[in-house]
């Protein structure tokens, strides 16, 4: 598939629709809210990190993005706009949320179709930390990695621990909500242990705590190589 084409072939260009169904979705909600699902604005990226991260991702050229959490696609058409932008000859998304039909009956999904992205995008309705392992032990690369799911300590400590095998050297993982202490704490062992690094002045445009000017989403590179860390050096690291 030309990355730049609109996939079913019709007038006007891929991106342009990929942007118009984000567009849509920020001014006016999605198309349902099931009885008893999230509130849209709570669980969303908003839109200015959305935009931040589409072009991080079309900066570092992103050809295969891996993303956790699904919920309205806020964030998801974010990634989509920047696949599509990249000109990768064969880019993927491979979105995972095992409440997708449960919680948001299908809403996120349908606005990946609606944009055109199902050509490109997989959902996958199992947990992360499940699915993961997998992925990673089918041998399966990826450019960069969003994560936004489970937000307990202990998930996102095991969806970054398998993203470090999946994203290759050299690569990006984005997480949403490093401003909670258990997403942050997560992210830190990386940093303090295996190398990651926080991608200078990456998401700078995006949004802030307002009490202490720390940002909401962060950006992290792997290194390359992968380091081999001795557990006996094990330091604290929050
Ligand atoms: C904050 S919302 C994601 C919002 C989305 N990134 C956006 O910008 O629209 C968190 C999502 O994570 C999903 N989730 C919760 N536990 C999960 C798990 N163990 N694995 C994958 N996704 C999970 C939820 O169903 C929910 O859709």
């Amino acid at each position: 598939m030309n990355a730049n084409v609109q996939p079913d072939g019709g007038a006007g260009e891929w991106p342009e629709r990929v942007a118009a169904v984000r567009r849509e979705l920020t001014e006016h909600g999605p198309p349902r809210r099931p009885d008893g699902a999230p509130d849209f604005a709570t669980v969303t990226l908003p839109d200015r990190d959305g935009d931040q991260v589409r072009d991080l991702l079309v900066q570092e050229g992103a050809g295969t993005v891996v993303e956790i959490g699904l919920a309205y696609a806020g964030s998801a058409l974010a990634i989509g706009e920047a696949l599509s932008r990249t000109g990768s000859p064969n880019p993927r998304h491979v979105v995972i949320d095992p409440f997708q039909y449960t919680a948001y009956d299908g809403a996120g999904w349908e606005l990946l179709c609606s944009a055109g992205l199902d050509g490109i995008a997989e959902l996958v309705t199992e947990p992360s930390q499940r699915f993961l392992a997998r992925l990673a032990d089918a041998g399966f690369t990826a450019d960069a990695a969003f994560v936004d799911g489970s937000h307990h300590f202990h998930n996102v400590f095991v969806d970054l621990h398998f993203l470090g095998e999946i994203v290759r050297p050299g690569g990006i993982v984005l997480l949403d909500d490093v401003w909670w202490p258990s997403v942050g704490a997560a992210v830190r062992y990386f940093e303090t242990h295996l190398g990651w690094r926080a991608v200078p002045g990456a998401l700078a445009g995006g949004t802030t705590d307002p009490a202490d000017g720390r940002p909401r989403t962060g950006a992290y590179r792997l290194p390359d190589p992968r380091p081999t860390p001795d557990f006996r050096e094990f330091r604290p690291f929050c």
